[in-house]
C-alpha cells in the first residue's frame, strides 16, 4: 500500500490552497495546489472550492484526515468572526458542512491558530519554552499563542485597540500598501503595536509570518523588543501544515486516526 498523508487546505481572500503534508518532515509531499477565492466568497461557494483540491488529491490522502483554516474565529467547527470574509460566514458549522460535502470529517481552525502550530511543530518556535506569538501580517493580524506547546485558539491580537484604532487597520501589511508606508514608517507602526502586545503578555519569543516575512530583513532589524523578534521558517506554509497536523490531532483524539 502506498503512503498518504493528511491534506491542508487554507481558506485565503484571494486564494485557497492546499497540500498533501508529510508530518515526518513538515513539508508538502506533493505540489500545492492554489484556486482563486471566488468573489462571492460564501460557504457554499468555498466548499465547492475545497472539494475540488479533496478531489485532486484523493489519491494522496486516501483515509487520512483534511484540515481546513479560515481568517475567522472559530469555535467547535462553528465561525464566529468575519473581518476579511463574507458575513454569511458567521453562525455556519463549517465541520458540519464540510462533513456533508466530503463524506468524512474536517478539523476547521483559525488561520494564524494553524500558522502558530506549523511553526511550533517544525519552524521558528521549535525549541522555545514558555509563551511564544506568533503573528501574521497581511491583510489583517493574525495571532497565535502557544504556550508550553499548547495552543491557546483564537486569541484574535489583531483586533486590540490601540490609539483609537482596531490595530490591523493601521499595522497590517494591507495598511503599509493601502498608504504606501516606507519600511521606516511601517515599522514604527509595528513597534506601537508589538510593544503593546509584550506588555500584555510578555511572551518569550515572537515570530512574525504572512507574505511579507519574505521581507523581514527590512524591517524586522527596526523594531526593538523585549523579547526576541524572528521572521516565520514556513512562510506561507505554515497554515496548510498546521491545518494538516491538527486535523491528524483531532482523528487521534476521537480515535479515529489510522497510520
Ligand atoms: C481575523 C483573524 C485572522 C487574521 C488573519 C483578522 O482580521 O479577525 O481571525 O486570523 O485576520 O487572517
Amino acid at each position: 500500500m502506498s503512503t498518504t498523508h493528511p491534506l491542508g487546505i487554507d481558506v485565503g481572500g484571494t486564494g485557497i490552497k492546499g497540500a498533501p503534508v508529510d508530518l515526518r518532515t513538515g513539508e508538502f509531499a506533493a505540489d500545492r495546489l492554489r484556486i482563486d477565492t471566488p468573489k462571492e466568497s460564501t460557504p457554499d461557494a468555498v466548499a465547492d472550492v475545497i472539494e475540488k483540491i479533496v478531489d485532486h488529491f484523493k489519491d494522496l490522502v486516501g483515509e487520512q484526515p483534511i484540515g481546513v483554516t479560515l481568517p475567522s474565529v472559530v469555535t467547535h467547527g462553528v465561525v464566529r468572526s468575519a473581518a476579511n470574509i463574507d458575513q454569511s460566514w458567521i453562525g455556519t458549522n463549517v465541520e458540519e458542512l464540510l462533513q456533508g460535502r466530503l463524506g468524512r470529517p474536517a478539523t476547521v481552525l483559525n488561520d494564524a491558530d494553524a500558522a502558530g502550530v506549523g511553526e511550533l511543530r517544525f519552524g521558528a518556535a521549535r525549541n522555545t519554552e514558555g509563551l511564544v506569538l506568533v503573528s501574521t501580517l497581511g491583510t489583517g493580524i493574525g495571532s497565535a499563542l502557544l504556550n508550553k506547546g499548547q495552543l491557546v485558539p483564537n486569541s484574535e491580537l489583531g483586533h486590540l485597540e490601540i490609539d483609537g484604532h482596531d490595530a490591523e487597520s493601521k499595522a497590517s501589511s494591507a495598511a503599509k500598501d493601502r498608504e504606501e508606508l516606507s519600511w521606516e514608517d511601517w515599522a514604527a507602526r509595528l513597534q506601537r503595536y508589538y510593544s503593546h502586545v509584550e506588555d500584555l503578555l510578555w511572551p518569550d519569543l515572537i515570530v512574525v509570518g504572512g507574505g511579507v516575512s519574505k521581507k523581514a530583513d527590512k524591517f524586522l532589524p527596526l523594531l526593538h523588543l523585549r523579547a526576541p523578534i524572528v521572521a516565520a521558517q514556513l512562510r506561507n506554509a505554515a497554515g496548510i501544515v498546521g491545518a494538516a497536523y491538527e486535523a491528524v490531532e483531532s482523528a487521534k483524539a476521537e480515535g479515529t486516526h489510522r497510520e
